[in-house]
């Protein structure tokens, strides 16, 4: 039995791996760009780990991921998709080049992986989608971020109930702003207020509960009580989110 997380390198990807280092798995597949990132969280873990390098934007490096699958026929008992990144700018404004990478890095990767890693699953096995909280309302200023996101949403409702009666779970991660090299990278440039990153958690809490959530099976973690009343806004009453977030970026 196997975990293949991509976005291994750092942040929240770094901390499933380190989560999933105490389910016994015979090796953990680690997916991202930086090899000597990847190596120095291989040296970390107890479970044997395979480094894959594989720039996710691209559609080679996404088959270098779903032929490592399919010529494998490994057994996945974990499948976590948090390779992804967001870019703050107005829409023509984000470079070309960046729009489509967050498309394909955010969107593409995820389904092409997930759909490669479903047949070498069973029951009890689990699948991780990294979305976000920005997934439930439609986001100036991190427009393709926010839709790329809306995209996972759907994906992740749907395809739960095409996998009913398979035993394999399906749990959306959706957290707000949490603290890793996400928003760094995210700024890029932009002046983005402070105030924007205002109730930031830290990614040892979004994985903690994201691994509690699983196990309880539910469909969604949402980490952090503001967090958690900001995505219940944002589904019921989306015109006093947007204006939140309008007012954050003043
Ligand atoms: N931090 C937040 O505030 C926040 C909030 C909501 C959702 N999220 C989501 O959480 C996930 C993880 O982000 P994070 O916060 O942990 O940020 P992070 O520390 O920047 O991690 C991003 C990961 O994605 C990988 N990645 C990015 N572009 C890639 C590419 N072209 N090919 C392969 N891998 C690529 C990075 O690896 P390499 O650079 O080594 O390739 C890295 O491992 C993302 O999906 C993000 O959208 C983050």
């Amino acid at each position: 039995m196997i975990g293949i997380v991509t976005g291994a390198s750092s942040g929240i990807g770094a901390e499933f791996c380190r989560a999933l280092d105490s389910k016994g798995l015979e090796c953990i597949w680690l997916i991202a760009r930086r090899a000597d990132r990847l190596e120095e969280i291989s040296q970390s873990l107890h479970t044997p780990c395979r480094v894959i390098t594989a720039d996710l934007s691209t559609p080679e490096g996404i088959r270098t991921v779903t032929r490592a699958v399919e010529d494998e026929h490994p057994d996945i008992s974990f499948l976590i998709n948090c390779a992804g990144f967001g870019r703050f700018g107005k829409t023509w404004e984000v470079p070309s080049e960046d729009t489509s990478s967050m498309i394909s890095v955010n969107v593409s990767a995820l389904v092409e992986i997930t759909r490669a890693c479903i047949p070498f699953m069973r029951g009890g096995s689990s699948i991780i989608e990294v979305c976000s909280a920005s997934a439930y309302m439609p986001l100036p200023e991190l427009n393709v971020y926010s839709a790329t996101k809306a995209f996972v949403r759907s994906f992740c409702e749907a395809l739960r109930i095409e996998l009913k009666g398979t035993g394999i779970s399906v749990l959306e991660v959706s957290p707000g702003w949490v603290e890793t090299d996400f928003i760094q990278l995210s700024v890029s440039g932009e002046r983005v207020p402070e105030k924007v990153f205002k109730h930031t958690v830290t990614r040892e809490a979004v994985v903690a509960q994201a691994m509690d959530n699983l196990r309880k099976g539910r469909r969604r973690s949402v980490c952090g009580s503001y967090n958690r009343l900001q995505v219940f806004v944002c589904r019921h009453l989306p015109s006093i989110a947007m204006r939140v977030w309008n007012a954050s970026l003043r």
